[in-house]
């Protein structure tokens, strides 16, 4: 079974031939309209679940919108309306999904729930975000630089802001792609220990953005974190956030990220977000692009 959990767990010349069939498939449909199929229909005949335990645009929508059109069809389902919000277990959820669908995109809160149907289930399951990490957002990073920059080999990207979920798949790129990852935040917003080695850490973020090709944020309040944590990590992050003054001390040709939804002049500046090396909506498209390259890779077809 061809699971698509983590960046770490998967093969580098997997997620190499996933970039490059993603940019391969978005080239082909070049221009046409959003809802026209693919000409090329590898998913024809397939049933995908795509489950919600958290809010989402992006991976809704980009899943959804890609499964057509590759000929797949959806049915999009959120955990509060499913049994499994109601007491039964993720086992035997995956066991039965598994009985009328062919592939399950998953977005929890624990890491432990993603692997608990990966571990049941008998189709393939696929990481639409956990409290840990969000891997299908990183390989449309990815690609999303390579498309403005080139190869991301060597590179230098600079994370300022909360140590979370999306940075730590930005930690397991950095390792499998082989780009240089600088952590920038307050320590008690540190990323994960079982992270360690996989990026290096400087407190100035103004030094740290020194010589970066590419700069990323991330909302201060993840979907995990208790509200009640607001108010504080303001205060912690108020020092790490992407403006025009941080970004001057980039590279000129640093492009920004961030993978949204954002909180305008909270963690970046509106001036920033709409700024010239922003590729923050090209981020977002490419999710349809990347994942449905993953989805084919999980599939085999
Ligand atoms: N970036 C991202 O995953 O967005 P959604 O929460 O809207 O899916
Ligand atoms: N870190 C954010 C990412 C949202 C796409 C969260 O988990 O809420």
């Amino acid at each position: 079974m061809t699971h698509f959990l983590d960046i770490h767990t998967t093969d580098p010349a997997a997620l190499r031939q996933i970039i490059d069939s993603a940019q391969a498939m978005k080239s082909a449909r070049n221009g046409q309209l959003r809802g026209a199929p693919d000409d090329e229909q590898p998913l024809a005949n397939h049933m995908v679940a795509l489950i919600f335990e958290k809010p989402s645009t992006r991976t809704r929508v980009s899943f959804d919108v890609g499964v057509r059109q590759m000929g797949g069809q959806t049915l999009v389902l959120s955990g509060a309306d499913m049994q499994l919000g109601h007491g039964e277990t993720i086992a035997d959820t995956a066991r039965v999904l598994s009985r009328y669908v062919d592939l399950i995109m998953i977005r929890t809160f624990e890491e432990q729930t993603l692997l608990d149907m990966a571990e049941y289930a008998s189709v393939p399951v696929i990481n639409g975000l956990t409290n840990t990490s969000h891997p299908c957002q990183i390989m449309a990073d990815v690609m999303t630089f390579e498309e403005h920059r080139g190869p991301i080999k060597g590179r230098k990207v600079v994370w300022s802001g909360d140590g979370n979920n999306v940075f730590a798949s930005f930690a397991h790129a950095a390792q499998q792609f082989d780009f240089d990852l600088v952590f920038t935040g307050p320590p008690p917003l540190d990323p994960d220990p079982a992270l360690a080695g996989m990026y290096s850490t400087e407190r100035d973020p103004h030094k740290a953005v020194e010589g970066a090709d590419l700069v990323v944020t991330d909302t201060w309040v993840s979907m995990h974190d208790p509200q009640s944590a607001r108010e504080r990590r303001h205060n912690q992050l108020r020092g790490y956030q992407v403006n025009e003054a941080l970004m001057a001390r980039a590279n000129p040709d640093a492009l920004f990220m961030h993978c949204l939804p954002a909180h305008r002049e909270d963690e970046a500046t509106s001036a920033v977000m709409d700024g010239p090396n922003s590729v923050i909506f090209d981020e977002a498209e490419n999710r349809m692009h990347a994942q449905k390259a993953i989805m084919r890779w999980c599939l085999g077809v």
